[in-house]
């Protein structure tokens, strides 16, 4: 398997879940690979496991300082970039009346303005042709209670794939997004509900699933190796749902 050889290539979150299962595919499919996270010691537990000799970068999605230091390491090592999947991110719901001016801002930093500035910061060594892919979410598509701001900032991804292909596109770099349906990763224990208000909360969103199961982690990296590679290189500015049918059937 060799659809992304010979391309360098950036997952911001790489240590967990979604971000963690398209390294894997990445370096599977001939891709060198630098992942991102808040934290050292996860980050080495990553490289541990993937193997190879993958960059690892310490950054904090929601800083917009720390963007320009992915970049310049990116520069360093790389001397380009080929793919980006912007991934990191944090789930914070709660109902209206929980929310705060510091959580709200916390949320966006991390899920689309962090983003944003560092597609800023790499663009000049985005190759022609290359890819950015953002993650966005079913959520965007639907107004389930509690998910204000995460779905808030999902649908500005979704907005940027298509914005940022319209600036970019002449240089030959291409934006889309993904948008997962429920995914099984530790995103879900994340939620700060205990063991068995966590166990209702999965039944009940299964309930919302046409398909009748979580997502896996590895079905969205397939996709994102997709949108990664040069098979899909007259895409631009579009979203892909992989939903289980939630948003649709
Ligand atoms: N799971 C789902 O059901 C689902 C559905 C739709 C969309 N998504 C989206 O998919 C993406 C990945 O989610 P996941 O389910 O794989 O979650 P996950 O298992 O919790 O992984 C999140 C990743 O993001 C990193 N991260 C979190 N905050 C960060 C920050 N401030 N700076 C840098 N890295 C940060 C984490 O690294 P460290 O904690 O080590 O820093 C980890 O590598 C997210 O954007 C999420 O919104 C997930």
């Amino acid at each position: 398997m060799s659809r992304l050889k010979g391309k360098a290539t950036l997952i911001t979150g790489g240590t967990s879940g979604i971000g963690l299962a398209t390294a894997r595919r990445f370096i599977e499919e001939g891709a060198r690979v630098a992942i991102t996270g808040t934290s050292a010691a996860r980050l080495e537990e990553a490289r541990a496991t993937l193997g190879g000799d993958v960059l690892a970068i310490t950054a904090d999605a929601g800083d917009v300082a720390a963007q320009d230091g992915i970049a310049q390491q990116i520069g360093a090592t790389f001397g380009k970039l080929d793919a980006v999947f912007l991934n990191a991110g944090i789930a914070d719901l709660r109902p209206l009346a929980d929310w705060t001016d510091a959580a709200f801002d916390r949320s966006i930093d991390v899920d689309l303005k962090g983003p944003y500035f560092l597609v800023k910061a790499l663009v000049p060594l985005l190759s022609n042709s290359s890819s950015i892919v953002l993650s966005g979410s079913v959520n965007a598509h639907m107004g389930m209670a509690a998910t204000h701001v995460y779905s808030l900032a999902k649908a500005g991804m979704i907005s940027l794939a298509r914005t940022l292909s319209g600036e970019l596109i002449g240089r030959g770099i291409r934006a889309n997004v993904i948008s997962p349906g429920p995914i099984d990763t530790p995103l879900n224990d994340k939620l700060g509900l205990d063991p068995e208000a966590s166990r209702a909360r999965a039944k009940a969103v299964v309930g919302l699933v046409p398909a009748g199961r979580f997502g896996t982690a590895e079905e969205i990296a397939n996709a994102v190796v997709f949108l990664a590679s040069d098979e899909c290189r007259f895409m631009v500015g579009s979203e892909m749902l992989i939903d289980g049918g939630m948003s649709i059937v």
